[in-house]
């Protein structure tokens, strides 16, 4: 008993010795003062102020960073161009209510300078768990000094990057000059803007204009197609009398991220937290490519990034010295062919464009096009006009002075700009466009003579061929009466060919009898599909896919090159794939790093595509039933092909769902409606593909649905890191760096969109080929099938390792009584 009570006792004074030594304060009156070594901790414990030493530095600064992970990093720097040296730093609030921060010996090192300006009744200054150090009026709550209002290099959600107009405040970024040393560089960024001027961001280099977003379209900056509704982050842009700003802010707070500048990389970069790998990992950055490059292609010059050289003269334009022009040098830029006669001027459309650098522009967000048109004609010196809002319809009027500088054009998310032309540019231009279509037609006449004479030659071998099957159907002794439309090749062939189905040649075991591996007498490789002779249904399977497989042809397809029926034997011959299927790259712990993010995204393209032809583009509707990992085949550069149409089904173009009673497919990619009642359509092959997709991102394999301790499924995974708005840790340790996390979390979306619960729900295969493709908006998945809520506490335990024992996929065939 005495033992106990003295335990317990311990206890308490354990515990209030941690309560009092961890009970951090995240705010200080006047009374008091922050020294080196002491901190502010906000409410949350998200941000903690203090004194540190950046990189390899001695030298003391204030800062505000991250408290919650464990690599320090700071967001923010009172005293960046005065280090203290010593650790004599003392931070407090003085008489008139300004932060004053003063070395060893008194002297101020850095204040918020606002001296008496403004008579501040019980000053408190508290660091939030927005990052924000605030210093207010204890009485009223009004904010007197914030250092959002002073950023550095950081960028965190919530705060504004822009003007505020009334208090007089610019936000600009200034990056760091070097690791070690947080004065400031001369890499900055910030919103820039005269009067009644279209506002966009520059970021500079010194002086000199480095990179520019474009001016805000309602949507997103004019420069960043990319930029688009997304599940981490919302994102605004607020332009009124007051205040001019661009702002994010968090679908979920427990998410970490910022956008930083950086000077080393010259870049402004954003990383995201990745809490399972305790890195910081890059989510985009800009400028991206060549094009970004500020007036890269001079005044009036047009940079796409395809092109060749990237910069051309806008059309009307043409080089103002030519010569300089063909050695590449742009910087002179373009002149116009024909002279403006102002108000006999037209306008000319351009389209999928990076709008022009707004220095010297006007905007006006009432006004219609039609004015705008109207306004931009009747002064002489206005050069272009657009929308300076595209949502809807478009509206308000943006117009351009001077030379038009900084443009490029994008494939896609460009803009529409109308360019000031004299009237004989647009005759002329249209005279081209006459000239163009009486060429096109001329060639179409050409092609169709030409297609005549094709046509002809393909009648002629088709009859061949037909010939051909005539005698094929002749030895056949079954009867068959399709019209395989394949070469034939003979039992001795491929069985010299496999040295007589050599067990070192197989290759594996498909869904109807074991593959090997051949090589014909011309040494082409082959690979055979021995249709195995037990399998009750083996021959309508069989007949099944040879008819199918022998239409279907798509670069994302494995080819059927020949079959063979002799005997007992029934045989296909495809293409050989040298580097096997997908399964034995991503689950594997050293083959897995030789597919890199860029290639794993190639490889989900082409599935995406070679299952939407087989669902969509081939005449006859073919769902496939049984897509995993396993069935998609590499060629020598890493193409994808879908192979196995052992257990396709066709239908007529309308039918859209089937009924079966025997279910075929594998476990841990089978939809549920499928698996449980037989009901398969081109939604079921939706789902494996989600499944699969997401297997690609993991480097983890689905597990088998109905085993009851398997809660570790990793549809579940995903949904559950998707909902705590941490899809990111989802993603193979293996990709490291490689990612670009937008794309992964765009895939990340599109899979668990595929594998929702109701077939209705999921996108077609065509949607998800286009969803791949594009920046636009997606909706939000609802809840996947084959969810396990189990155990909901799976995602703490994710950790990226691979699998040590592997699971043995098994091939499943139910065969229900109906
Ligand atoms: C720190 O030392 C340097 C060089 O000795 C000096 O220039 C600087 O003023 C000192 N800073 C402070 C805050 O004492
Ligand atoms: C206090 O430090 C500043 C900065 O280094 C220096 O210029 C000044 O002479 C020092 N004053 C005293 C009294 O040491
Ligand atoms: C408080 O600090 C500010 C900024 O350094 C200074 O202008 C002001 O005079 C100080 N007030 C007092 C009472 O020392
Ligand atoms: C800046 O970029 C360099 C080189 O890419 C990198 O090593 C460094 O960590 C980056 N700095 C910041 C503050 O992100
Ligand atoms: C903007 O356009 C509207 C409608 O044409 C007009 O009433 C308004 O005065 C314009 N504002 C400015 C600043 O020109
Ligand atoms: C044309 O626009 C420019 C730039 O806004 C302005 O300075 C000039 O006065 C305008 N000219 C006419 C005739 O309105
Ligand atoms: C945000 O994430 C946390 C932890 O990851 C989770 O518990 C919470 O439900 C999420 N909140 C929302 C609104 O999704």
């Amino acid at each position: 008993m005495g033992t106990l009570s003295f335990i317990s006792i311990l206890n308490c004074l354990l515990f209030l010795f941690f309560k009092v030594s961890f009970a951090a304060v995240d705010s200080i009156t006047p009374s008091q003062s922050i020294s080196d070594g002491s901190t502010l901790v906000s409410k949350e414990g998200s941000f903690e102020l203090g004194f540190f030493s950046p990189g390899s530095s001695k030298k003391r600064y204030l800062g505000i960073w991250y408290k919650n992970i464990p690599v320090q990093t700071v967001v923010w720097v009172a005293n960046r161009l005065n280090p203290i040296n010593d650790s004599s730093g003392l931070l407090m609030i003085n008489r008139t209510s300004s932060l004053v921060l003063m070395s060893n010996n008194k002297s101020v090192v850095w204040s918020t300078g606002l001296g008496t300006q403004i008579q501040a009744n019980n000053p408190v200054l508290q660091l939030l768990d927005s990052g924000n150090l605030v210093l207010k009026d204890g009485n009223s709550g009004i904010s007197l000094w914030e250092s959002f209002d002073y950023p550095s290099d950081t960028l965190l959600p919530g705060m504004k990057m822009g003007w505020d107009l009334r208090k007089g405040i610019k936000r600009r970024f200034t990056a760091w000059r070097s690791p070690d040393d947080p004065s400031p560089g001369d890499f900055t960024y910030g919103i820039e803007m005269q009067p009644h001027s279209y506002p966009e961001a520059y970021i500079r280099k010194g002086n000199k204009k480095f990179y520019r977003t474009g001016p805000w379209n309602g949507l997103r900056y004019s420069g960043s197609p990319e930029l688009k509704p997304n599940p981490l982050y919302a994102f605004d842009f607020v332009s009124n009398d007051d205040e001019v700003y661009y702002i994010y802010n968090l679908v979920n707070n427990s998410l970490i991220t910022r956008i930083v500048l950086n000077q080393t990389s010259s870049s402004r970069e954003r990383y995201t937290w990745i809490e399972a790998e305790n890195v910081w990992r890059l989510y985009s950055s800009v400028p991206r490519d060549y094009c970004d490059n500020y007036g890269l292609c001079g005044a009036n010059g047009n940079c796409i990034l395809s092109g060749s050289p990237v910069c051309q003269c806008l059309e009307g334009f043409e080089p103002k010295s030519q010569e300089k022009w063909s050695l590449m040098d742009w910087s002179q830029g373009c002149v116009r062919n024909k002279p403006l006669s102002c108000h006999k001027d037209g306008f000319v459309k351009f389209n999928e464009l990076k709008l022009p650098d707004t220095t010297n522009s006007w905007a006006n967000k009432s006004m219609s096009l039609k004015e705008c048109r109207d306004k931009c004609l009747n002064n002489c010196s206005c050069m272009a006009y657009t929308n300076s809002d595209i949502r809807g319809e478009g509206s308000g009027c943006a117009l351009w002075f001077g030379d038009l500088v900084d443009i490029r054009q994008f494939p896609a998310g460009g803009q529409e700009l109308y360019i000031r032309m004299s009237a004989s540019e647009i005759e002329s231009k249209k005279g081209r466009r006459m000239k163009r279509a009486v060429i096109v037609a001329v060639s179409l006449a050409v092609v169709s003579g030409m297609l005549l004479i094709i046509g002809f030659y393909i009648c002629r071998s088709r009859t061949k061929l037909r010939e051909r099957n005539e005698v094929v159907r002749h030895q056949n002794n079954e009867g068959q009466n399709e019209d395989l439309e394949l070469p034939f090749l003979d039992l001795s062939t491929i069985a010299s060919a496999t040295d007589n189905f050599e067990i070192n040649n197989k290759l594996g075991e498909g869904g109807f009898g074991p593959v090997y591996k051949g090589i014909l007498k011309d040494g082409q490789e082959i690979a055979v599909k021995r249709l195995s002779t037990s399998s009750g249904q083996g021959l309508n399977e069989f007949k099944n896919e040879v008819r199918l497989i022998a239409k279907l042809q798509h670069r994302n397809l494995v080819k059927l090159l020949a079959c063979c029926i002799q005997e007992e034997e029934k045989m296909l011959v495809y293409e050989y794939m040298p580097n096997k299927s997908l399964d034995s790259f991503i689950f594997d712990q050293t083959k897995s790093k030789m597919l890199d993010w860029s290639k794993r995204f190639h490889i989900i393209c082409g599935i995406a595509r070679g299952l939407q032809y087989l669902h969509q583009d081939s005449r006859l509707r073919i769902i496939h039933r049984d897509l995993k990992a396993s069935n998609v085949l590499l060629d020598s550069e890493m193409n994808p092909k879908i192979s196995d149409f052992g257990m396709a089904r066709t239908f007529g173009g309308d039918q859209l769902e089937g009924n079966t009673n025997r279910v075929v497919g594998t476990y841990g990619y089978m939809a549920p409606e499928y698996a449980f009642d037989g009901q398969f359509s081109t939604k079921s092959d939706v789902f494996s593909f989600g499944i699969l997709l997401l297997e690609i991102i993991s480097g983890k394999k689905s597990r088998g649905f109905y085993h009851p301790n398997h809660s570790h499924n990793l549809i579940g995974i995903a949904w559950i890191l998707w909902n705590k708005g941490r899809p990111l840790d989802l993603i193979d340790e293996c990709l490291g760096e490689t990612c670009t996390l937008s794309e992964v979390l765009r895939c990340i979306h599109l899979s668990l969109l595929c594998v929702q619960q109701r077939p209705e729900d999921r996108p077609s295969m065509s949607s998800v080929v286009v969803g791949l493709g594009s920046e636009s908006a997606l909706p939000q998945p609802k809840k996947p099938g084959f969810f396990l809520e189990k155990d909901s506490n799976v995602a703490h335990g994710f950790s990226s390792k691979h699998e040590s024992s592997s699971t043995n996929e098994v091939t499943i065939t139910i065969l229900e009584a109906r």
